[in-house]
């Protein structure tokens, strides 16, 4: 079977979040299934930078109003296609936020259709697979694409339904579509183009990264004004929970760490605490020191643990953070860090080596989201042995399991798991963790439980494989 992946990051090309990181892993966690995966990204410059080898194999005079041309070359051992359109996406600034974003993205929905269509001889593929509104037109381009054409199978990947390519109804004769397709059953929203929505309406399955975030985004709370059509399509709505990428997160094979660890031998975790406290200025010790790598927005929380901050410190622990985001929540950050020189520390700024070994350094990663639709950073966390401290949601509802009695008794306890987040449930589930630090063998335990729980792919790359079969017909 063969699958084109279109997103607009894949690690290690290029990466903001966790989107990347399950695009990037998925090829190899299919293959075993057979499927074989092309992975097809935005020629931004550095994936220009990153790339080697490429070969022209087609070519738009005109995609979207510009001249693109289509690269091949090779994501580790599996085949990527590069949609180079310098007008489009050789850029200066972030990946996103430019005032022709819908023009970007929807010329890289349109070459999704195209490429899976057939257009591009030498390439043929059995389905495409969008994830996130980038790509959430090109369902849209396939299903109203000439009715002649024979039919594609697509699957729509939601990772976050709160990024949903909204955008006016000015833009829509650009975009190349018939009229019909400017319907309630095809990309209008709102009486504007929404590229979420379409890809939702027009896919044939839609899968997000976590059962319980499946379920939540039929209620009007999770599902940000899409929960009517997520509810109506419920029974092409699947839950597939992400894995984590053994060959990038291994604690006893990553070059991040000062030293590498198994599950047996945990002490030698103490020369990446020591390496922690070093590189964020705090204090040698001990006592408990908590992680944060994130990005620091209304979603994960921060507001809510920048609240908790001076309870954490007076009751013992330390806080290294790593993340990036809203200015008024850094300045936050930096306030209650000069309150407690020695143990606050905090990195501003994104550093994929230095996550690795807060990971295999800290003691807890906290991450109280108001949502989540899988998370990673408490799967890498359950990995490492740095103890997950989470809200009940999303994805962290699936993955991480509270240490409350029963599951200590049933020995299967991974880490503290608070109701919504505010500041009397996260404060609580902190104070909780200090409690089980100060016991030595519960928390060996927590964090053995976790290192031998199982985020590979294998289960969930079946899933993702046994649903394209379903839409393909595949035996
Ligand atoms: P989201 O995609 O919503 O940001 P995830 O938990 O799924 O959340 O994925 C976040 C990914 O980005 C993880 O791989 C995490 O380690 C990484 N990450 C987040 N912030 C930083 C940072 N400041 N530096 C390095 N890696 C980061
Ligand atoms: C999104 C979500 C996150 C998820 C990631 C990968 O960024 O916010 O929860 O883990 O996508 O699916």
């Amino acid at each position: 079977l063969n699958v084109l992946s279109v997103a607009s990051e894949a690690f290690p090309l290029v990466k903001t979040g966790g989107l990347a990181d399950v695009v990037g892993a998925l090829p190899d966690a299919l293959m075993p299934h057979g499927v074989a995966t092309t992975t097809l990204i935005p020629g931004y410059p550095a994936v220009g930078k990153a790339v080697k080898g490429t070969r022209v194999v087609h070519r738009w005079a005109k995609l979207m109003d510009v001249e693109a041309r289509l690269l091949s070359a090779r994501i580790g051992e599996h085949p990527l296609l590069v949609l180079d359109a310098p007008a489009l996406f050789a850029r200066a600034g972030g990946l996103y936020g430019h005032a022709d974003d819908w023009r970007r993205f929807a010329a890289l929905s349109q070459a999704a259709a195209e490429i899976a269509g057939g257009a591009v001889p030498g390439l043929r593929f059995d389905l495409l697979h969008a994830h996130d509104w980038q790509a959430g037109l090109a369902p849209a381009y396939l299903r109203f694409r000439d009715a002649k054409a024979p039919p594609v199978a697509s699957v729509m990947t939601v990772h976050n339904i709160a990024f949903q390519g909204q955008f006016g109804a000015e833009i829509f004769p650009a975009l190349g579509l018939p009229a019909d397709a400017f319907a309630i059953d095809g990309v209008e929203y709102y009486g504007g183009v929404g590229f979420l929505k379409g890809g939702l309406e027009t896919a044939d399955a839609i899968t997000t990264v976590s059962p319980t975030y499946a379920a939540e985004i039929r209620e009007g709370r999770f599902g940000m004004g899409l929960e009517g059509l997520i509810e109506s399509r419920r029974g092409r709505v699947h839950g597939i929970v992400n894995g984590i990428d053994p060959a990038v997160w291994n604690p006893e094979t990553d070059p991040a760490l000062r030293s590498r660890y198994t599950a047996r031998a945990l002490g030698r975790r103490r020369a990446n605490k020591r390496a922690v406290e070093a590189m964020f200025g705090l204090e040698t010790g001990d006592g408990p020191i908590f992680t944060v790598i994130s990005r620091l927005t209304w979603q994960k929380g921060m507001d809510v643990l920048v609240q908790c901050l001076d309870e954490l410190v007076a009751l013992g622990g330390r806080l290294a953070l790593l993340g990036s985001g809203d200015a008024p929540l850094e300045a936050a950050f930096f306030a209650a860090a000069a309150r407690h020189p020695g143990r606050i520390g905090v990195t501003i700024g994104y550093d994929e080596p230095l996550s690795h070994l807060l990971q295999g350094g800290a003691d807890a990663i906290l991450i109280p989201s108001r949502f989540e639709p899988c998370g990673l950073t408490q799967l890498y966390g359950l990995a490492y042995g740095c103890v997950p401290i989470v809200a009940r949601t999303g994805g962290l509802a699936d993955t991480v399991i509270d240490a409350n009695e029963a599951a200590l008794a049933a020995g299967v306890a991974t880490g503290f798991q608070h109701g919504e987040t505010g500041y009397h449930t996260l404060a609580h589930a902190i104070r909780r963790a200090i409690a089980a630090y100060a016991r030595p063998d519960l928390w060996c335990t927590l964090q053995r439980n976790g290192m031998r729980a199982d985020f590979s792919w294998a289960e969930s790359g079946r899933r993702y494989a046994d649903l394209y079969k379903s839409l393909t017909g595949a035996a």
